[in-house]
């Protein structure tokens, strides 16, 4: 039994879209928020299967966390190192953040944990975060540098300086977590600023944390070992990666304005946002504020004219999972828009380079890639795509919602397979989408052609 959507032609979307909390913030809030001292409240989380995936192996490891409401949790944090647990075996379902955050917390608790996930997850490349771990004295048993791993952290690891070779949040977020229980300072450089959740939420919380942008676009962030964490309430902004796909909905839907509130407008988050309007998209960001070490703001979108252009390499951190959703923008778009330096498309929940690409060129656009950039040429003025075809999820939620966007405009309907991956990030893609006029219907079959 495969779960589908089919995605109709629609008249226009209009109205206000909530957006639910941000996935990766939610993460955090539940990693960073069991080692606090004391109980917080968490406000806003998202309520997927990644951050399910995070509570429950937290859970498994000895901490208490308590639903109070709809997106309102409590968590009781035990201070810093005190994870307890003998040998559980979590599996972590499709989140890759989820897995490489907690193996760096693991590693600084003197608990031993066997981690796993379905089978995107298990083909993700994890030598990204073992191989710094090890340095803060891991024991880490591995398949080939994929999951199943079982990792011994170790009660007081040592402080390291790591020098990471590609820019990753996930790896710098859990250097920095195992760092927490050392004693001495941890240092972690990329080759250009990944986004700084983790900073921000430490800080809030009270931890000795420094970040240093230097001349050549690399960054330095130094933690003080063993912080005090307060226990401070954590209110999660909505996600701006999900707002994405609603964004470029209207965007390129006639008779299209929409209104999104409380989004998380970090910078380090959109470069999507700031690349659609260079193509011409009427955006309007306002009310911008503040709330627990996170700016928020107000979107509207309105149906535009879109032109290509080229997205350079220094961008691909600030939008790196906006790509699927940016192709869809671009295959709309006058002229080639070309997205340079996005190798790491290639190690997500599926590789999005060759996803994004095989599901233009079936629905007839043009879309070439190399192995780190991706070139789209937008149908020219008043053409529309054929549509009529079925595409399937790869297990990845990003692609799913991508396409089911796009069929909003093409002639015929898309049919997208396997989506219970939409879970994963955007539970409410479905009922949210629909209610501004998108015309979504969920579709059961039994065969699928198209699913490799
Ligand atoms: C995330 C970081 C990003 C992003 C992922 C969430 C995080 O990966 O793709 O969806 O929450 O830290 P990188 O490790 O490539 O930065």
């Amino acid at each position: 039994m495969i779960n589908s959507i089919v995605s109709k032609k629609s008249l226009g979307l209009s109205g206000e879209i909530k957006i639910p909390g941000d996935k990766s913030i939610s993460h955090r809030a539940l990693i960073i928020g069991s080692s606090v001292n004391g109980i917080i409240k968490i406000y806003n989380i998202l309520e997927s299967d990644d951050v399910l995936a995070t509570a429950n192996a937290l859970k498994k490891l000895g901490i208490i966390i308590n639903k109070i409401s709809s997106s309102e949790w409590e968590i009781k944090g035990n201070g810093i190192g005190t994870l307890e647990g003998n040998n559980p075996f979590l599996d972590m379902g499709n989140s890759g953040t989820g897995v490489r955050l907690l193996m760096g917390l693991v590693a600084g608790s003197d608990v031993e944990v066997t981690f796993s996930g379905d089978y995107s997850l298990n083909n993700r490349p994890m030598a990204r975060v073992i191989e710094p771990l090890l340095k803060t004295g891991a024991i880490i048993k591995h398949n080939n540098n994929t999951l199943p791993i079982k990792i011994r952290g170790s009660k007081i690891p040592l402080p390291i300086s790591y020098n990471c070779p590609v820019a990753s949040a996930q790896v710098k977020s859990a250097i920095l977590l195992a760092g927490m229980s050392s004693l001495g300072k941890t240092k972690f450089t990329e080759p250009s600023e990944s986004r700084d959740h983790s900073e921000r939420m430490l800080k809030y919380l009270g931890a000795e944390i420094n970040t240093n942008r230097l001349k050549d676009g690399s960054c330095e962030i130094i933690l003080n070992g063993m912080p005090f964490l307060k226990p401070l309430d954590i209110n999660v902004p909505s996600d701006p990666s999900s707002a994405a796909f609603p964004i470029v909905a209207a965007l390129i839907t006639p008779n299209s304005e929409i209104l999104i509130k409380n989004i998380c407008v970090n910078e380090l988050r959109i470069g999507l946002l700031y690349t659609l309007i260079e193509m011409g998209a009427k955006i309007n960001i306002s009310n911008k504020r503040e709330i627990n070490g996170e700016i928020i703001a107000d979107i509207i979108a309105k149906s535009s004219i879109l032109n290509a252009i080229t997205v350079p390499k220094s961008r691909a951190p600030s939008m790196i999972d906006e790509y699927p959703i940016l192709a869809i923008a671009a295959s709309q778009a006058k002229g080639t828009t070309i997205m340079e330096g996005v190798e790491e498309l290639r190690y997500k929940e599926t590789d999005r380079i060759s996803a994004i690409v095989e599901g233009l060129c079936v629905l007839g656009i043009e879309a070439n890639e190399t192995k780190d950039s991706i070139s789209i040429t937008g149908i020219s003025e008043n053409a529309s795509i054929q549509g009529g075809i079925e595409l399937d999820s790869r297990l990845d939620h990003r692609i799913a919602m991508s396409f089911l966007c796009l069929g909003l405009v093409t002639k015929r309907p898309i049919i997208l397979n396997n989506t219970e991956t939409i879970n994963s990030s955007f539970p409410s893609f479905f009922g949210q989408m629909n209610q501004i006029g998108a015309n979504l219907e969920y579709i059961t079959t039994t065969n699928n052609s198209s699913n490799d």
